[in-house]
């Protein structure tokens, strides 16, 4: 949520340095962009100042702020800082756009997060006799550092770290003055990454746009703040101005996970990398026969695991989806009852967690502020944290006492893919093992369950093989003449209805709705025409005999049926209008093949309507605000 790309050191920025680095952000938000460029003086000198800092605002995303700028822009500068943002405070608008200069023109910055007591400040500001260009948080901010700057006997680092102090909510900040040539940066519960170069530091909200230049990595931690003096000096310091010493990470992500490879977007890309991200989770973790799993992060709280009285799993969007999936497979596996909550709702209904029970935080990109917010009111109330996270030192997973990692590799369409079947497969080897350790399965289940687990992989490549045939049942429902969609299903694949009703929404704006299946009767079958498609998922298993009914009362109302089912179902075929086979596995591991041809239909019936479905419009990958 929000992007954020600064640079410092011996190079030109150019037109590539930070913009580049903000296409690769794009994901956090893309519905306005800017860049601020600072010019040493001798190259352009400001009378009162010294340094020039240029500021160059857009609507829409970082072609369009390029398209925007005149080609007379100076790009042969040392330093700049720029911005990719969703709007909070404030339609995207130029005035609301990134970077943000105070009246005074004293600071200018940059900022992912939200300042919660903005209005407060703003007030007191306004007294002051300050003017707002714009509706954000952020300008405020921009004008409290000046502030008190100029109200007290301060250098540049001492009046960010004392405005800071001021301010409750959450920041990833960039602040650069045209009156000195440090730039500071700070966070509060929203990420900020500073690259390490020869001569030179990349500063970013992740690592994506980091990596081409360098892959020694400072994370800086909460209520830390980095001054670069010169563009050569790093100092990092707490809010009282205690240094501490730079821990520097070498990350291991290289240039080609973060661009498209020859797929025409990163969604399509992600889905068909899901056959080696699923077994990249799965591997080292899957032993064979009757050997007990290897999960060492899992471990360490298993004793809290197996005693616990009730588990909590908490997360949002897909994550949640992935969360019901993961409460089948623990209920079913090993008899310990699981409540899954949408993480936004948990703080806000006064849980009852009692004294050993375990909370388990899904989230792909361990950031997600509701996640975030849940996960400290459980521990205040006791709980042993654990979390299922995608991305490795994320916030989410240093809070848990323990946890997997899915390994699924940095996903970087908006709408979750691959990043949801590594957590499904997360999940279910947390199952597995909790199993065998409670002997709540039986040996010869164990090894069937394990033996399928390996072939899933194989599984998602021999669908992924066949999506030709899946573009082309999706081409059937293209047109505008379907905007609603039912997705239908029962027991386990009931969250892998609404997840695949929610990736058509996210990326087609058409109208999703994921029911159960034998719960349609109660009110959905309302809506049932023909031009009102039902998605039922129907692979070989214990519901299998009552959805077949559910799929007759559909069809005797006219309706159209796309019907997921396991190869050689002869049967469905006479009843729905369109069939797409998976192969057959166990009925506890279906949600991992049938989600497939659901993200494959959506992404079809995206494109197919000109949609952008790396970025569809509204969303954010990260979502750091609560
Ligand atoms: C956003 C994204 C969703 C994602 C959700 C939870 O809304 O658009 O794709 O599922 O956040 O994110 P997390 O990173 O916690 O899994």
């Amino acid at each position: 949520m929000c992007g954020i790309v600064g640079y410092v050191g011996k190079r030109d920025i150019g037109p590539d340095v930070v913009l580049n680095g903000l296409r690769r952000l794009e994901y956090r938000g893309y519905d306005s962009a800017g860049i601020a460029i600072r010019y040493n003086p001798g190259q352009r000198t400001d009378e009162q100042y010294g340094h020039v800092i240029e500021n160059w605002r857009e609507v829409g995303g970082v072609d369009e702020l390029y398209d925007s700028m005149p080609e007379t822009v100076l790009w042969e500068s040392n330093c700049a800082i720029g911005h990719t943002r969703w709007a909070t405070h404030g339609e995207p608008s130029r005035h609301n756009a990134h970077p943000h200069t105070s009246m005074g023109r004293k600071v200018t910055l940059v900022h992912n997060g939200i300042i919660e007591n903005y209005e407060t400040l703003k007030k007191k500001l306004i007294q002051e006799g300050y003017v707002f260009e714009s509706q954000t948080d952020t300008e405020v901010l921009a004008n409290w550092i000046e502030y008190i700057w100029d109200n007290n006997t301060v250098d540049f680092v001492s009046a960010v770290r004392f405005a800071l102090k001021d301010v409750v909510g959450a920041y990833a900040i960039l602040v650069i003055s045209p009156s000195t040539d440090s730039v500071i940066m700070a966070r509060k519960s929203s990420p900020l990454a500073i690259g390490v170069g020869e001569g030179e530091f990349i500063i970013a909200s992740d690592a994506t746009p980091i990596v081409e230049y360098t892959k020694d990595i400072i994370y800086l931690e909460d209520d830390q703040l980095a001054v670069i003096e010169e563009g050569t000096n790093l100092r990092i310091m707490d809010l009282d101005a205690t240094e501490v010493d730079p821990n520097i990470e070498r990350v291991e992500l290289e240039l080609d996970q973060i661009e498209k490879g020859g797929y025409d977007s990163f969604m399509l890309k992600e889905i068909y990398e899901q056959p080696d991200t699923v077994w990249t989770c799965l591997r080292g973790r899957l032993t064979e026969g009757e050997e007990p799993l290897m999960m060492g992060g899992v471990e360490s709280v298993l004793p809290q695991l197996l005693r616990a009285n009730k588990i909590f799993i908490i997360a949002c969007g897909t994550s949640w989806h992935a969360g019901l999936i993961g409460k089948n497979l623990i209920e079913k596996l090993t008899r310990i009852p699981v409540e899954v909550d949408y993480a936004s709702e948990f703080r806000y209904k006064d849980p009852i967690i009692r004294p050993g029970d375990v909370v388990i935080s899904i989230s792909q990109s361990g950031e997600t502020a509701d996640t975030k917010a849940a996960m400290e009111m459980a521990r205040e109330r006791g709980a042993t944290l654990f979390g299922v996270v995608n991305v490795v030192g994320s916030s989410i997973a240093r809070m848990s006492d323990a946890g997997i990692y899915t390994h699924s590799g940095i996903e970087i369409g908006v709408a979750s893919t691959k990043a949801f079947t590594g957590q499904v497969a997360a999940l279910t080897l947390l199952a597995i093992k909790m199993a065998r350790q409670l002997n709540s399965i039986t040996d010869n289940d164990y090894l069937k369950l394990k033996a399928a687990l390996k072939h899933i992989p194989g599984k998602i490549k021999s669908i992924l093989a066949d999506s030709e045939a899946i573009f082309e049942v999706a081409s059937r429902y293209a047109s505008e003449e379907y905007q609603d969609f039912l997705y239908l299903a029962r027991g386990i694949n009931f969250p892998v209805a609404l997840e695949g009703a929610l990736k058509l929404k996210e990326i087609s704006y058409i109208h999703a709705e994921g029911y159960p299946a034998g719960e349609m009767k109660h009110g959905p079958i309302a809506l049932i025409d023909e031009n009102c498609p039902s998605v039922f998922i129907v692979p070989n298993d214990s519901s299998y005999g009552k959805v077949v009914s559910n799929m007759q009362e559909v069809k005797a109302r006219k309706g159209k049926i796309v019907a997921i089912v396991t190869k050689g179902d002869e049967l469905i075929k006479t009843i729905a209008d369109d069939v797409i086979e998976i192969p057959e596995t166990e009925e506890l591991l279906t949600p991992l093949l049938t989600v497939i041809p659901l993200q494959l239909m959506s992404y079809s019936i995206a494109t197919a309507r000109g949609c952008n479905v790396d970025k569809p419009r509204n969303l954010a990958k990260s979502v750091t605000v609560e």
